[in-house]
């Protein structure tokens, strides 16, 4: 598996990352021998990343996957966790919270570190996103907040998800550490940050950034939509060309951008796990590349 430094002053990573948003959501249970199962199928895929929010499964998948960490401690220095922190969603955990929303001030983040680290078992994390940009908070206040997460020694460097542009800029400012990623939506289904500049910033910037929902949840196998139909069908076909699978050509079209995306998996199933990690090796040629653009959007290209 390829790795790359995700930026200049953050860790090492693999070129495919796990996210473990659907743990709780596994038809096959959530113990800790089944996250086991997954987090040992990518280690031996050479997996070795692995994304996390403090909200995914209502606060519980830190903790499901701190458990399997306390069991086998010595995995911890085999991997890089990523967290996020920033969303606030009412549940039986969180009593006082009373209606969805975003919280990036130095206070939460501060909060929502310690909780991380409480529920992941360990004493650091690899990189800390705020998860969604809070429009009530000002830059110099999450700045302050991460700067404070890092000095003491807590996350080791910091980025974001779902920022535009101009709010990666403007947080940049007040940092004095760069900011390492921004984790955005993309696929052939979902080509906005291809579009509107993001990876070109990212580009510029020199950070790779995170690809999460390369397959489009899922659509981009299934279908069951006209956009995602057309899209199956032309992943169908070329999967027959390359003598790979749909979903292996989808990742490997999010992986040739030029901004070399960190591709966030989110399988539940480890031998899913397994070919997608394979997907790595796939060169799709520029005219497949533009070809299965084309067929996503149903045009041919300007
Ligand atoms: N920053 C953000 O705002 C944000 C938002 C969403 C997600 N994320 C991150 O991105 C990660 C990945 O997102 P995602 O789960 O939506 O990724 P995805 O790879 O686009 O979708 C995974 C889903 O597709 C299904 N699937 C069906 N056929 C498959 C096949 N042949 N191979 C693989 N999967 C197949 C999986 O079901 P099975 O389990 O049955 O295989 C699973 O439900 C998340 O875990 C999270 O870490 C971040």
């Amino acid at each position: 598996m390829r790795r790359f430094k995700l930026s200049d002053n953050a860790p090492e990573v693999s070129a495919i990352a796990y996210g473990v948003w659907r743990l709780a959501d596994d038809p096959a249970g959530a113990s800790t021998c089944r996250v086991r199962e997954k987090i040992d199928a990518c280690l031996e895929a050479g997996i070795t990343t692995f994304d996390h929010a403090d909200i995914y499964g209502m606060y519980t998948c830190e903790g499901l996957f701190g458990a399997a960490l306390a069991e086998a401690p010595e995995l911890r220095d085999k991997m890089e966790i990523v967290t996020k922190c920033g969303i606030r969603y009412p549940c039986d955990g969180l009593p006082d919270v009373k209606v969805k929303h975003y919280d990036a001030t130095r206070e939460s983040i501060e909060a929502c570190v310690n909780r991380s680290l409480t529920e992941l078992r360990t004493d650091y994390i690899d990189v800390l996103l705020i998860h969604r940009p809070d429009w009530l908070t000002s830059a110099e206040d999450t700045a302050a907040g991460l700067q404070t997460v890092i000095d003491a020694g807590k996350v080791r460097s910091v980025g974001v998800s779902n920022y535009s542009v101009v709010q990666f800029d403007l947080l940049s400012l007040y940092l004095e550490n760069p900011l390492a990623t921004n984790q955005v939506e993309i696929s052939l289904l979902h080509m906005d940050a291809i579009h509107d500049g993001t990876l070109d910033q990212c580009q510029r910037e020199g950070a790779h950034p995170m690809a999460w929902s390369p397959l489009a949840g899922g659509r981009l196998v299934s279908g069951g939509d006209s956009d995602s139909d057309r899209a199956v069908n032309a992943l169908k076909k070329m999967a027959k060309a390359y003598g790979q699978t749909p979903d292996q050509i989808a990742l490997a079209w999010v992986a040739a951008l030029p901004s070399q995306p960190q591709v966030i998996i989110g399988t539940n199933q480890p031998d899913r796990i397994k070919s997608a990690a394979a997907s790595e090796s796939i060169q799709l040629s520029r005219a497949d590349w533009y070809s299965l653009w084309e067929s996503a959007q149903g045009r041919p290209i300007p």
